[in-house]
Parts: C-alpha cells; structure tokens; sequence
C-alpha cells in the first residue's frame, strides 16, 4: 500500500528519496514520485516502478536538501501520472504526499473549486494541498494542524513549501508513520524500513499529531495544540536486515531464514531443561489469561490462517469456546464479545487498517485485547492490553512466510503456558529449528514438483484438522505470487461437491501430518486418485506412516521426524517452496506480486 518517506537535512535529498522509495516497494504500488525543495519546488513522478523515477531523475534539477517521496497504490482514480503524488497546489510552491483515504475529499474539492482552485487529478488526495495553500500564511505546520481538522478519513502526510525551505511537516490519523531522528538530519518513513539506513533512533507519531521535521530535530504536537514530549525507542534490527544478501528474492530469503526466525521467537521464553512456558513479558498471567470465557481471534489473510491453528491450540488448553474472524467481517456480526472475552489480533505489520478496526470495535465493546504482533511500535501494539511480539525480523516478501510460522509459534507458546501439559510442548517447540532446517532440504525435490505443476491452471489442496489450516495458508501463497487458481478443501468435504471439479491430470496436493487422521485424509486421497488425480502428499518421514502414505502419492514429500503437533509447522515450509518455486517457473514477480500489497492500510 501507499508509501511515504521525507527528509530534511545538510545532503542532497533525492538519493535518499529514492533510496526510501526502494524500500518501502515491497508494500506493493503502481506509481511513484518525489518533490525537492532548493529555492523553488520540483516535482517529478510517474506510473511504474520506482527504478523508472530513478531513471528520469535529474539530479540537477532536483536538487535541495528537504524532500518528500511517495509510491502510490491506487484507491481514487486510474493508475496515471498525473494521479501519482507528490500532489501540488495552484501556485506550484507546496506538494503533498499521502497514505490513506480522505473520506470528505468529494465535499472539500467541490467547495475548493468553487473558490477558484484548479484540479489536475481525480485522487481524494489533491484537496490536502489546494486546503493548504488557503491555510498557509508562512507557517507551513500551523497550517497542517488547520488543515487536518477538516479532514475526515485515514491520512498519512507529508509537505513541503518553497516559502520555508528547511521545512517538513508531517501528520498522522490511522495511517502509520515514523520520524528517524538523525544527527543534523531527518527523516520520514510509512515504516522503520524506509529509515534504517540513516538512523535507528526512530518516534512513532501517534494519531491526531502533527511534527515540524528540520535539520535540527523534531517537534510534535497533539491533536489540541498541546507539545508532546516522547523518548525516541531503537529498532532491534539492523539495516541488513532488509538487504536480499545472496538471495534473488525476499520471499527465498524469508523462507530460509525461518529457523533463525523461530529461534528468536522462542528465546528466553522456554526453559531449555524444564521446557517450561514462561510470557510474563507481555504482562499477563495464565490465570488472568484462563479467566476469559471466550476467546476470539481476528485476523487477516495469512495471519487469519495461523489463527486456524491458533484455535485448536487455544481450544484444547482452555476448554473454552475459541472462534477466528475474519478481520473485515468482525463488525458486521453484531459480535458477541465483552468484558469476558479475550480478543487475539494475529498481524505481521500491526497496522493492518480491518484488524485494527476490528480491535477498535472489540475494545468499545469492552473486550480486553492481546496483540500477536511482529512490528514494534506499530498502531496494533501500541492499542492492545497486551503485547506478543513474534520477532520474526522485517518480512518484505508480499507473501507471508516466517512471520506466519513465528505468529504459530506464538500460539504454540500461549497454548502452553495457560495450560502446562508436563511441558512437553516447551521442549518440543525447542526442537522446532533444526527440523525447519532439515525440511528446507525438500527443496531440489519441491523445485521438481514445482516444475510439473506450475502449467496447472487449477490446483486443489486438502487436509483435516490442523493440516486443513495449512492447506488453506498453501493455496493462499500459490495462488498471491503464481496466479494458479488454488482452493483448499477440508478432505472430507471434497465429495460434498469439489470432487466434480477433479479430472485426469488435475494436480491435488494433500496433507497428511497427523497420525489419527491420515486414515480418512488417505481414503480421500484414493477418492481423487480414482477420478484421475495427480497427487502430491506431505507425510511423516517415518515408518509406519510414511509406507502407509507414500504407494497413494504421484510425489510424496517426507517430512524430517519430529513429534507430531511440530509436523503442520513442517508441513508448511514446502508448500512455501512449492509456491515460490511455481511462480519461478511461470516468470512471475515473485516479491511484487500483481495487485497485492504487503500492508493494507486502508480498509
Ligand atoms: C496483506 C498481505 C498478506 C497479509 C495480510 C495481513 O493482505 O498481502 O500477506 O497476510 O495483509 O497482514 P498483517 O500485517 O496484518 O499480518
């Protein structure tokens, strides 16, 4: 989704638009553009990729040390570049850039325009600017705060004017932006990514402020007027955090970096003899945690699949009702929660705009809240009681892959504390790491898999119980990044109706990790088999299963021994393969998928 950065400081300011611009890619947009300040404004922007920005940028004529860049993910109005941002008023002296909606844009341009100002795009965005050039009498954030309270809707936003060359104003309403305090310099980013390689000292400006960046430091003001003094935090990650290294892509990178990831996810959090459970950092207690009578996860996409998983495991260690919602959906169900529920958010970016939505909706509800979260400082963080960070490290690739196993993870770790069963999900999970490293090599075999069935327009995935929650998140990262149509099917389910979509030749993947149900899950298996199906089955590694399974597969893909409620989260490391590999094979951009974006921010 939308991506903003700005800065203000003594160098030029284009190659560090540009290189912000870069990467913030990974969010996902069509257009991007950037406007330096010198003595006058300079605007450039374009349709496509920031690389194109970059070609056509003419460091002479954009030259200045204050800027603000911008890549654009369509909302209001075609992809063009005339609707790509930076925005600019009728005197061509201030230009706006901005994430969100402007709920109230269509009233606030009829009204502009009626005083004389000029349109040249059809975005919500363009009112900021033509708002600001009637507010602004030489106090370029003054005006922002003005403009801002008539603004309806979600914005991130930066500007720049001509009239004060050392300046850049910046304000936030359920968008997400962060200020990266340098030395002599600052910038802006719609994330820490975007500021990392200047400074690892970053705020995070909350909703209803507004900031003054100059070369000298940062001031901010509430949504009254009111200063607001906030220490800055550290990010804990390093700026190669976010470099590809020997990678050709994010998501390979992100794959392969899932031992490590899961490593970090379980340090100081079992005792390595005991295997005992122990989260008191997120400030509750499993007394506290068991006190709830209901417990509602809600989520989206990939992370609505770990809270699939997350309800079984919550389920069985609660003997309570558990129930997963779909983020966007959560409002519309009248939903029963109150004081006596517990809502789970499961979100990678915690900024995810349903999720946070429906959080807002289960807190005015009066339903206390436990974030799963991988973004420190994010809005999700920040609104929830209660905090689990997954620490999965920054995750770039549009398709989810460490930070879904991390926010499994993370439930594996809940279930257990709130119920300790002898420990031995502690120790289990302990092992998790070098078994995620001996499955990453299926990889050459899943490469070959990949291969066959990458030609496929339509691919059916199917499981029961836990493996059904897998299935569902392995069609989701083929279908993002290959473009195969993929459905995934509880096993048992497929003779209510999918089984007339089964043909000879029609590749279906099965899973089959769990001991008491691969029976049924394999007379399943033997149903598509009959009808002509190609199958591909992930199984236990070991014997007696493993014989049992493998004579029924075209291609049977074994899974390194390990005890049996590891295996879903095994299972999942070469349907990850199997996707990205596929997407190879058909020349797809597989970090940049077509359409998507990493964060949503807008509802
Ligand atoms: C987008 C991404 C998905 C992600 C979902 C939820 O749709 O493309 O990969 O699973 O948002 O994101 P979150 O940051 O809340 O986990």
């Amino acid at each position: 989704m939308c991506g903003i950065v700005g800065y203000v400081g003594s160098r030029p300011a284009l190659p560090v638009l540009l290189g912000g611009l870069r990467r913030l890619e990974y969010r996902g947009y069509d257009s991007a553009g950037v406007a330096v300040v010198n003595h006058r404004l300079e605007v450039l922007k374009t349709a496509g990729r920031v690389e194109r920005l970059a070609r056509m940028a003419d460091p002479s004529r954009l030259t200045g040390e204050l800027g603000i860049g911008h890549t654009r993910w369509a909302t209001h109005g075609a992809v063009s570049d005339r609707n790509a941002h930076p925005h600019v008023d009728c005197t061509g002296r201030l230009a706006v850039v901005h994430n969100g909606i402007i709920d109230n844009h269509a009233e606030l341009r009829r009204e502009l325009e009626a005083r004389g100002h000029r349109f040249v795009s059809d975005t919500d965005t363009e009112v900021v600017a033509h708002l600001l050039e009637e507010l602004d009498q030489g106090d370029l954030v003054a005006a922002l705060r003005e403009a801002t309270r008539r603004l309806r809707g979600s914005w991130a936003l930066a500007v720049v004017s001509a009239r004060q060359p050392g300046v850049l104003a910046v304000a936030r309403q359920d968008s997400p932006l962060v200020i990266g305090l340098g030395d002599g310099q600052q910038v802006v980013g719609s994330d820490v990514t975007a500021v990392l390689d200047l400074t690892r000292r970053v705020l995070y400006l909350r909703d209803g402020e507004v900031a003054c960046l100059t070369a000298e430091g940062v001031t901010v003001w509430d949504a009254d007027g009111r200063r607001v003094e906030r220490a800055p935090t550290e990010v804990p990650w390093e700026a190669n955090a976010v470099e590809l290294g020997p990678y050709e892509h994010f998501m390979a990178k992100e794959i392969f970096e899932q031992p490590q990831a899961v490593r970090q996810a379980l340090a100081g959090r079992v005792e390595p003899g005991s295997g005992r459970v122990d989260l008191r950092e997120t400030g509750l207690d499993p007394a506290t945690f068991q006190s709830f009578q209901r417990y509602v996860i809600v989520a989206c996409g990939t992370a609505w699949h770990a809270g699939l998983v997350g309800r079984h495991l919550l389920q069985r260690a609660t003997g309570r009702p558990v129930s997963v919602e779909i983020a966007s959906e959560f409002r519309y169900g009248d939903p029963l929660v109150d004081s006596s529920t517990l809502t789970v958010a499961i979100s990678q970016s915690g900024e995810t705009a349903d999720t946070l939505a429906a959080v807002r909706e289960a807190r005015r509800r009066g339903s206390p809240v436990l974030a799963i979260v991988n973004v420190e400082g994010s809005s999700l963080a920040r609104e929830a009681d209660w905090v689990l960070y997954t620490r999965a490290g920054p995750e770039v690739a549009v398709a989810s892959t460490k930070a879904y196993l991390t926010q499994v993870v993370a439930l594996h770790l809940l279930a257990a504390w709130a119920a300790p069963r002898g420990e031995d999900t502690g120790l289990s999970l302990l092992q998790l790491p070098s078994r995620i490293e001996a499955t990453l090599g299926l990889d050459p075999v899943v490469q070959e898999v990949a291969r066959e069935l990458a030609g496929s327009e339509h691919l059916f995935y199917i499981g029961r119980g836990l493996d059904y929650a897998v299935a569902l998140e392995a069609a989701l990262k083929i279908k993002e990044i290959s473009y195969i149509h993929a459905e995934a099917y509880a096993a048992g389910e497929l003779k209510h109706g999918t089984l007339a979509l089964i043909e000879p030749g029609r590749w279906v993947v099965a899973l089959a990790t769990q001991r008491s149900l691969s029976a049924k899950t394999a007379g399943n298996v033997a149903e598509v088999s009959a009808r002509g199906a190609r199958v591909v089955m992930v199984g236990p590694g070991t014997s007696p299963a493993r014989s049992e399974l493998e004579p029924l597969a075209d291609r049977y893909l074994p899974l390194p021994e390990a005890p049996e409620p590891l295996l879903p989260m095994l299972a999942v490391v070469p349907m990850q393969l199997l996707a990205y590999h596929a997407a190879r094979a058909r020349g797809c951009d597989v970090d940049r998928p077509r359409n998507l974006a990493k964060s949503v921010t807008v509802e």
